[in-house]
């Protein structure tokens, strides 16, 4: 959550910072704000709203110069308004900062800061910070980057920060503990991103900074890095792989529509190399290795969040039908705070679209610290939870802007079926024919969710339809289940309807008292093991005059008697249907929130990568 960006150089750094900015707007959007110094000033200009607010606001203000820093807000401590928008300053206002975390200690710092005579502009645990920094340059007269070291020593919490001096204009200083911040190296100049969306249009060549870490970007002497401990490090340079067309929107009105549409190639792109149809082969090199002790290990515990939960009860599904190895899946927020029984026989999959998660990122501490082995399955490549575990495989949806997830949970629920198709191969309990089914069922997969896409101008009038409902349900039975939930989540938090997604059958004890001819009850009904049960389901619904608008198998005839609406899919395996099932939903849920007004992309109080906890 917040997204941070910075540029020194010969540039003209406003224009930069503010583009990186609308990049990284998907991580908060309550307000934002940039500082520039143009080597006699520093002028920083904030506000409420979008960086499009921003960018009206300094239209007709002075925004030269080559050194700035920006920030877009997701509120923690005080509300979103002007004063509370980052970048905040020092009391002689020369050194300004951007921050993405929480400064758990702030209260007490604030404290003493204010019995030294420091007074505070805002209610943001930021603020801290920057006067700590000021205290420190005035009683030890030292350097902005010594300074901040100290400070960070003082600090409790998370952060990414970045730091300028209106008296060095040739400088910048940037520090991270479990916020994310990438620097870009250009020619002459320097770029920093919480991620590396603001910088790969103008250079590939990158420093993830590690947690811990402390880097001084100097036009005169280059990037040094150091630990807040005072060690040197020597910065490891990487390729980004990153395209700058992955971040367009490419002809779609919204990023979640171009994600949608997206499927089948990145559906195709994670199984690509992996699934090797021609051999009757999976390979999963990094997490094969670990195979002798996952299939030791007593179960698998998934941990995520959100969408990425959703994924992981799917996984369950899969991983227990098709390996027989038993399955747990947690909250990660909910996993960390409740001491849960786990050694070094445990094995987690650790499931995360952004790889930021901070929920998920302290269960995966807390598992690691009993010993347990991990297993990454993130989206961003070199994620702070990328980097935290053991070893993994990613899901190469590209990046996913739209704050709703769509791309990342097929992609994540197939390196979920590859993995389960692994495991349930190497120890021989899948038999040789449904592996090969499956295998060529899921070689398949990319031209079926392309048919079903096929569906959208029909989907579209079905939105229409129920675009003014108060609430929905949406109803699904085993492996579908978790489909529900996700469909439910898609709506809610795009469109503001109240939904729930329900296992099918537990509809009879309490939601069944919600159904009136009012309720659309949406229910993923295909030809599965549990079909005819899916069928009572309905009627049931129907009996009480609830609309239904059920996901059928292509030519199925029974339903379309009973149902209001049918969508149809292509057949496929059974434990395959979910990555089917749910592009109906997704799309469903986009058209409905473009026609009640809703921001798609960004919607009201949510952020992408959800940093703190
Ligand atoms: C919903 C959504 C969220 C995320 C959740 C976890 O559409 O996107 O529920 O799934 O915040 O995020 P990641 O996967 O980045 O850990």
């Amino acid at each position: 959550m917040c997204g941070i960006v910075a540029y020194i150089g010969e540039k003209e750094a406003f224009p930069i910072v503010l583009k990186g900015l609308k990049r990284l707007e998907y991580r908060g959007y309550d307000s934002a704000g940039i500082a520039v110094n143009n080597g006699e000033e520093l002028n920083v200009y904030k506000k409420q709203g979008k960086v499009v607010e921003l960018e009206n606001f300094a239209k007709d203000k002075d925004t030269s110069g080559g050194t700035a820093i920006g920030h877009t807000r997701w509120a923690t401590h005080g509300k979103p308004n002007d004063e509370n928008a980052h970048p905040h300053t020092s009391d002689n206002e020369k050194y300004a900062i951007v921050h993405n975390g929480i400064i758990e200690n702030y209260a007490v710092l604030k404290e003493e800061l204010i019995q030294r005579g420091h007074v505070f502009k805002s209610e943001t645990d930021t603020e801290v910070l920057i006067h700590l920094i000021s205290d420190i340059i005035e009683k030890q007269q030292c350097d902005l980057f010594e300074a901040t070291r100290q400070a960070l020593n003082e600090v409790i919490g998370a952060y990414a920060i970045v730091v300028i001096s209106k008296d060095n204009p040739n400088e910048i200083i940037a520090a991270k503990k479990s916020s994310p911040l990438v620097i870009g190296i250009g020619k002459d100049d320097f770029y920093i991103g919480s991620d590396a969306t603001p910088i790969v249009e103008y250079t590939k060549n990158v420093v993830y900074l590690e947690d811990g870490e402390i880097a001084r970007l100097s036009l005169d002497s280059g990037l040094t890095l150091k630990t807040i401990q005072n060690e040197t490090k020597t910065p490891y340079i990487q390729e980004l792989e990153m395209k700058i067309e992955a971040l367009e929107k490419g002809g779609y009105n919204h990023f979640m529509q171009k994600e949608i549409f997206e499927q089948p190639r990145s559906i195709r792109d994670c199984m690509r190399g992996r699934l090797m149809l021609n051999e009757n082969y999976i390979s999963l090199g990094g997490i094969e290795a670990y195979q002798d002790k996952i299939f030791a290990a007593k179960r698998l515990i998934i941990i995520a969040c959100g969408t990425s939960w959703h994924a992981g009860i799917v996984g369950e599904y899969l991983l227990e039908e098709l390996s027989r190895i038993p399955v747990e899946v947690e909250y990660a927020s909910e996993f960390r705070y409740r001491n849960p029984i786990i050694d070094e026989d445990d094995v987690v999959i650790a499931i995360s679209q952004s790889g930021e998660t901070a929920d998920t990122l302290a269960a995966i501490e807390l598992a690691k610290s009993k010993g347990a082995t991990i297993i990454g399955i993130c989206n961003v490549v070199n994620s702070t939870i990328a980097r935290a575990t053991d070893c993994g495989a990613y899901t190469h949806a590209g990046p996913e802007i739209g704050v709703a997830s769509t791309k990342a949970f097929t992609g994540q629920v197939t390196v979920l079926t590859l993995i389960s198709l692994l495991f349930g191969k190497n120890n021989g309990e899948i038999d040789p024919a449904r592996f090969s089914r499956l295998m060529i069922e899921m070689n398949a997969i990319p031209e079926k969710v392309e048919e079903v896409l096929k569906s959208d101008s029909y989907i579209k009038e079905i939105a229409e339809i129920y675009k003014d409902s108060h609430n929905a349900l949406f109803l699904g039975r085993g492996i579908n289940f978790p489909v529900a939930l996700e469909g439910a989540l898609k709506l809610k938090e795009i469109s503001y309807i109240h939904a729930e997604g329900y296992p099918a059958a537990e509809m009879k004890h309490g939601p069944i008292a919600l159904i009136d001819e009012e309720m659309p009850v949406f229910v993923i009904a295909t030809q599965d093991a549990s079909y005819e049960k899916v069928v009572s389901n309905i009627q049931e619904v129907k009996a009480r005059k609830g609309k239904v608008i059920a996901i059928v198998t292509k030519g199925d005839k029974d339903v379309r008697k009973i149902a209001d609406h049918v969508i149809e899919i292509p057949r496929t395996d059974d434990m395959l249907v979910p990555l089917l099932a749910t592009i109906p939903l997704q799309l469903l849920s986009y058209h409905v929130s473009v026609m009640r007004g809703c921001n798609v992309d960004q919607p009201r109080n949510l952020a992408k990568s959800v940093t703190v906890e």
